[in-house]
């Protein structure tokens, strides 16, 4: 490759940092991020969205949930230097001038938490599945947070949280 055509990126690589472009909640955000870095990494120790939790770090309790181009990934095990271009909202995203949103809301009035550590986690994943189903059956719901573990609630009242919230009640 010429001098010329070398760009930001094969540069930053070179020093073995990737140059990471994307949207986070709405707002353009550029770094560099090492190779080994996890999106769940990045988000909570580089932009201080502390709301995204690492549970396993192995993509098995879906506590890192966020949702990436429209899908709820884990963030543990999505690497950052991946997602460039990409447009992320994480459970920060989700409220408007303090205000928040249906799910959060929802999940605050049946209870659908108690210590909390899965709760943003399974509103991601819920919110991917309310972006895309509008009216979601009770088999797409349970389908849409398999991948999403609660050690505490016994998921009654995620699950009631979630209908309601679909229901827009
Ligand atoms: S922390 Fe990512 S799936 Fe458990
Ligand atoms: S509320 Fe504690 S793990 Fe779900």
């Amino acid at each position: 490759m010429s001098a010329v055509a070398r760009t930001r990126e094969d540069d930053a690589s070179a020093e073995g940092s990737f140059s990471l472009a994307l949207s986070v909640n709405g707002n353009e955000r550029e770094l560099l991020v090492e190779p080994h870095e996890s999106l769940a990494e990045v988000l909570r120790n580089r932009l201080d969205l502390r709301g995204t939790k690492i549970g396993c770090n192995s993509g098995e309790c879906g506590a890192c949930t966020v949702v990436l181009d429209g899908s709820a990934v884990c963030s543990c095990v999505t690497l950052a230097c991946t997602v460039s271009g990409s447009q992320v909202t994480t459970i920060e995203g989700l409220e408007r001038d303090g205000v928040l949103d249906r799910l959060q809301e929802a999940f605050v009035e049946y209870g659908g938490f108690q210590c909390g550590f899965c709760t943003s986690g399974m509103i991601m994943s819920a919110h991917a599945l309310l972006s895309q189903t509008k009216n979601p059956t009770e088999d797409e719901i349970r389908i849409a947070l398999q991948g999403n573990i609660c050690r505490c609630t016994g998921y009654a009242q995620i699950l009631q949280a979630v209908r309601a919230a679909a229901a827009g009640a």
